[in-house]
């Protein structure tokens, strides 16, 4: 199944991009890795490990711990940065 993501800054109050996921099951991405892959600028100095706190979105998820093929089973995910 094809998911709309739909990336929305807070901070400028506007739809920064949308992008489209094809669900596989097979590659395990995390939403920060999927997002720094197209160039959405996310805070982390942790690297993915779950530490630094740094990568939230959406008021309280860590990007960095999120599999992007977990995410709920909708047609669209809007992920929410505060800070863009
Ligand atoms: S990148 Fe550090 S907690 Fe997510």
């Amino acid at each position: 199944m094809t998911k709309k993501i739909i990336i929305f800054g807070l901070a400028s109050n506007k739809i920064l991009k949308e992008l489209y996921f094809e669900n596989t099951n097979t590659v395990a991405i995390s939403l920060l890795d999927y997002l720094l892959k197209h160039g959405i600028t996310v805070a982390s100095s942790c690297k993915g490990e779950g530490k630094c706190k740094k990568c939230v979105v959406n008021s309280n998820l860590l990007s960095c711990q999120i599999d992007m093929n977990n995410l709920p089973k909708k047609e669209e995910f809007k992920v929410e940065i505060a800070y863009l």
